[in-house]
């Protein structure tokens, strides 16, 4: 009998309170006149994931105890590995009149109360100081900065009752929570599975690394990023869009499953590197793809600043398997994707085109050699860019 692995921290957390719990709290925050805050993208897309367990063992916004130990030491204040700052920001006029003690609704952008939060602390936002243990720059040209300064001064601590899930919108099909993943794993005999995360049009150095992992694993779960990314970023749809065809006719339909990934994109290299593994082990994933600079933008980290940080940690805190890998491309010589772990011949052999570069054909209508992206998906981006203009 197939057994998922164990979530982080031993259990898989719901937040999703009972319909009759539901209309208690509705009532208390329509009649009691309780104390609103509206949330960001961000902030709704990382209550979705504490709701259905993709944060576990989170059950709310972090405190002060657990913010501040994870932005010094990646650990919670119960000492389980922990990357990035989970946190719900206020302004100065918002946390006016707030009590620790007290319930605040929480509404999306339409002011529908979507969740209660059982206010524990309210506590001072550092931002220099997480921009730079985090992110390790503070500079905010980079964009997970430049959103930590847009964010509130305030942070506010607490466990969340989930009373409304947000509207599944696009990608409803694909909208997997941790615990289908995991019986979904179960029903396929899937033991060993692989979580492939991505934000960025699928290409063929990604193909090659999924599918050298699912050459030592059962499957892959295929899990890009819906949350939000920066403006420059392709829109999830037109890279679900990729995967559709590319699956169609170049995966083992038994082997593969594509599902979206609701996370925003913090940008934050390394430190994501490890929260993407942790989160994708809610999910059943028992491996995890590192490839060369994850979650990584424009020049602030090392190509493998991400995979030198699991040496931080004993590997069975983090549960979940990385597999790593160097950087892959299309060798001429080789006449096949390799890498420069395997790959004798020097650089004038090797496709490896920039972004601006690509985007740059695709705008002109000019499509990317399949030995770099499959035409199948050349066609989708293509259609996009010409769009565009
Ligand atoms: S990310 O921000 O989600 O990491 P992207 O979608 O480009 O960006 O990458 C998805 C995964 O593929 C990451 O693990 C990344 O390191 C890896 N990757 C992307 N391109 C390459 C490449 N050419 N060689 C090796 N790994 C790569």
């Amino acid at each position: 009998m197939v057994k998922n692995i164990a979530p982080h921290g031993g259990k898989l957390i719901n937040r999703i309170v009972s319909m009759e719990e539901r209309e208690i709290l509705l009532d208390k925050a329509m009649h009691y006149d309780m104390k609103k805050i509206q949330l960001s993208s961000r902030e709704m897309s990382d209550l979705d994931m504490i709701a259905v367990g993709a944060m576990s063992p989170l059950q709310g916004f972090m405190g002060k105890a657990d913010y501040d130990n994870v932005v010094d030491n990646m650990r919670l204040s119960n000492g389980l590995p922990w990357s990035i700052p989970i946190t719900l920001s206020a302004t100065k006029d918002e946390v006016e009149g707030l009590k620790p003690g007290k319930d605040i609704a929480l509404v999306d952008q339409a002011n529908e109360v979507i969740a209660v939060l059982h206010l524990e602390e309210i506590f001072h936002h550092d931002k220099p100081k997480e921009s730079l243990e985090v992110y390790g720059v503070d500079d905010r040209k980079h964009p997970g900065v430049d959103c930590v300064y847009k964010m509130g001064d305030y942070l506010l601590g607490g466990k969340v009752s989930v009373v409304t899930r947000a509207k599944p919108g696009d990608f409803s099909a694909y909208r997997l929570d941790p615990a289908e993943t995991r019986a979904l794993f179960v029903k396929r005999g899937w033991k060993r599975v692989v979580g492939f995360q991505t934000r960025n049009p699928v290409h063929r150095a990604h193909e090659y690394i999924q599918k050298c992992a699912l050459e030592v694993v059962d499957a892959i779960l295929l899990h890009p990023l819906v949350g939000e990314t920066k403006s420059d970023d392709v829109p999830a749809d037109v890279r679900i869009k990729s995967y559709e065809v590319l699956l169609e006719k170049y995966y083992p339909k038994d082997r593969a499953m594509l599902a979206v990934f609701p996370a925003a994109m913090r940008y934050a290299g390394p430190r994501e590197a490890i929260f993407h593994a942790l989160v994708r082990k809610n999910y059943g994933c028992t491996h995890f793809i590192v490839g060369r600079d994850h979650a990584g933008v424009g020049n602030y980290y090392g190509t493998f600043d991400a995979h030198y940080i699991f040496d931080e940690f004993d590997i069975h805190e983090i549960g979940i398997t990385p597999l790593f890998f160097d950087h892959t491309f299309y060798c001429k010589s080789c006449n096949g994707m390799a890498s420069y772990k395997t790959c004798p011949h020097d650089s004038a052999n090797h496709v490896i085109l920039s972004g601006t570069e690509v985007r740059r054909m695709l705008s002109s209508g000019e499509a990317p050699p399949p030995t770099f992206t499959r035409a199948e998906v050349a066609k989708v981006l293509s259609e996009y860019y010409q769009k565009l203009k």
